[in-house]
């Protein structure tokens, strides 16, 4: 038997007992005659410690031990002299009796602590050295028991976990796909599932009413902080449903999470807001109301006065930022300077410090005292409060003062990450104009229903028409980040068939890429709809972190890129040659 304990589970009613632990050494440190080793495990960290006058053969191995070599230690739990109040097992040591090196290990190329020395790229490089670390493993340790938590949850309501395919066929709406080579299939590739989409959809026509799956999916797109290129959803549909049925649903497996991952219980609904609400008060699809801060339109109250940068905005946007009138001259040029930034877009920016000796503002050539007082009145500005005023085009300044107004929110200290404020937007656009390819995109995707009201001018021709076309899709919001989307789909083939033509596939193209699903249709398909969460999203959010790379085992950097295998890379021409592909990339010519 290697062990008896874990290096995490001795405590001081242990004492007077013979244990057995294995791990790694995490730390030798030498006092007078004592010489004390941190031995570390999964669970834990526990102090063992030789006495020099008491074993001279022990000692002599100790002092050949480094840091992270493998050892087995046996000897008696002691209470502790001076205890450590920062690890479970502080008040106890273990008095050796015996010692065994089961591996030596080579010295890390960083310190294996709470806080290494690490740089990013060596600690990818070395990530198994790296999820040796506390902060990683207790990222793990929450991903395993959110994933306990859906299971159980899911499970209890009737919901089946059903795998679906990751070798699919390729059908480019949304990010790029992956693609995969066949060589049985001379000249055709699959792809690798963007999300279980169709399948799930095709469980509903084959009566599975509840269907949930933790799955990988994989999207060839640009990274951020919480994008991989592979990532993993808990992807749900049910028929029968409507809406509500569904959010309601949902929304008792998130409850479900806080209250038990995190212990947070929230006994109200999760706020509700529609999209349209959404981009006019906080100028995102996915608001941060961890904080107020509303945006005010103010487009009409600060016209005719005879400045042309407000008189002739398409938008002209305020938000009140509590406490900061007395901004000094300096912050307010750092501040314009970072509204020009390109990811923020606007073009300059307009104060009124509303001070109680008086107002003082960017804009006081054009407007009187009386009439910057109104308008700060009108928005609730206080006395002691800074207004922050962006104008331009409308949908690209209500972005931008949403921007700024997250921005002024993370200077407040008003985006706590142990606050958690949940938010279900609603009734999202159906289609996106892009004006590169002259063709409308499904905002969601292009199984998504839209409302039935809006049914009339899904069926118009007119751009303008289409435009105003509601879709029947939700989101869900947490703090500031879309962790879920979904949607009640279309079930009828007709209408999907006109939605294709909508999206400007020729009746061939759709039947060639989406045939099969048109075709389910035909034979009995239920009212349905369904979400997907962001796993990695969610673990990280419920982590209080805002990258999604701790949260999973071996994620990619940036680039998308595996440094610690090194992939992607090329293949050999042999096996190119099975695969009847020929790269076209300069350097391998
Ligand atoms: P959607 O594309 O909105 O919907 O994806 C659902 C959720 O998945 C997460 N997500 C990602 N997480 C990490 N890295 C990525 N690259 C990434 N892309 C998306 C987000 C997002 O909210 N099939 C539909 C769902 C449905 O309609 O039921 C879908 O995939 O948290």
């Amino acid at each position: 038997m290697y062990r008896t304990h874990t290096c995490g589970e001795l405590r001081i009613s242990n004492a007077g007992q013979s244990v057995t632990l294995a791990g790694w050494v995490q730390r030798v440190r030498k006092m007078g005659s004592l010489n004390f080793i941190d031995l570390r495990d999964r669970y834990g960290i526990t102090q063992l410690v030789a006495d020099e006058n008491e074993s001279k053969e022990i000692n002599d191995l100790v002092s050949t031990l480094g840091r992270e070599y493998v050892i087995q230690a046996t000897g008696i739990v002691t209470e502790r002299q001076s205890k450590n109040n920062k690890i479970e097992t502080g008040e106890i040591e273990i008095k050796l009796t015996g010692l065994k090196v089961l591996n030596k290990a080579v010295t890390p190329p960083f310190t294996i602590e709470e806080n290494t020395d690490g740089g990013e790229d060596i600690r990818a490089q070395y990530r198994y050295l790296d999820l040796r670390r506390a902060p990683l493993k207790r990222a793990l340790e929450l991903r395993h028991r959110m994933a306990h938590e859906v299971r159980n949850y899911l499970s209890d309501i009737g919901f089946m976990e059903i795998e679906t395919p990751y070798l699919i066929k390729s059908t480019p709406e949304g990010a790029r796909d992956f693609v995969v080579p066949s060589r049985m299939n001379p000249g055709e590739f699959y792809a690798l599932p963007q999300s279980p989409q169709t399948f799930k959809q095709l469980l509903m026509v084959a009566g599975y009413d509840r269907y949930f799956q933790i799955v990988r999916c994989f999207r060839d797109e640009d990274l951020r902080a919480d994008r991989q290129p592979e990532f993993t959803q808990i992807d749900c549909e049910m028929s029968f449903v409507e809406r509500e049925d569904v959010l309601n649903t949902f929304e008792g497996l998130a409850k479900a999470l806080f209250k038990n991952v995190l212990g947070k219980e929230f006994t109200e609904p999760f706020p509700r807001m529609p999209y349209k609400d959404a981009m006019e008060y906080y100028g995102s699809d996915k608001p941060d109301i961890r904080f107020g801060m509303k945006m005010n339109t103010i487009t009409d109250m600060v016209k005719g006065r005879g400045f042309a940068v407000l008189d002739d905005a398409e938008y002209v946007g305020a938000i009140v930022v509590p406490g900061c009138a007395g901004y000094t001259r300096k912050q307010l040029d750092e501040l314009t300077e970072w509204v020009k930034r390109p990811q923020v877009g606007a073009k300059g920016l307009i104060y009124i410090k509303y001070n109680a000796e008086g107002i003082k503002s960017s804009i006081d050539k054009f407007y009187s005292a009386d009439d910057l007082k109104a308008i700060c009145e009108k928005i609730g500005a206080a006395e002691g409060d800074l207004v922050l005023v962006l104008s331009g085009a409308k949908r690209k300044m209500q972005t931008a003062l949403g921007t700024l107004r997250l921005e002024m929110g993370s200077r407040l200290g008003l985006r706590d990450n142990s606050v958690y404020a949940p938010l279900w937007v609603y009734d999202f656009p159906l289609l996106e104009w892009d004006d590169e390819t002259e063709r409308f995109y499904a905002m969601h995707h292009p199984f998504t229903a839209p409302k039935p009201e809006d049914l009339d001018k899904f069926y118009s021709n007119k751009k303008e028409d289409l435009e105003q076309v509601n879709a029947n899709a939700y989101d869900f919001v947490l703090n500031g980040t879309e962790v879920g989307g979904g949607s009640i789909r279309i079930h009828d083939s007709k209408v999907q068939e006109r939605m294709f033509e909508v999206l400007g596939f020729s009746k061939e193209d759709a039947e060639y890429r989406f045939g099969f699903i048109i075709n389910a249709f035909k034979y009995g398909a239920p009212p349905h709809g369904g979400i997907a969460f962001g796993f990695d999203r969610f673990c990280s959010l419920f982590g209080g972190q805002e990258t999604i790379r701790d949260y999973i085992a071996f994620p990619k950097n940036n680039t998308g890129r595996d440094v610690m295998l090194d992939a992607p890379s090329r293949i050999d021409v042999a096996q190119m040659d099975e695969l009847f592909i020929k790269s076209t990339a300069p350097e391998q010519e």
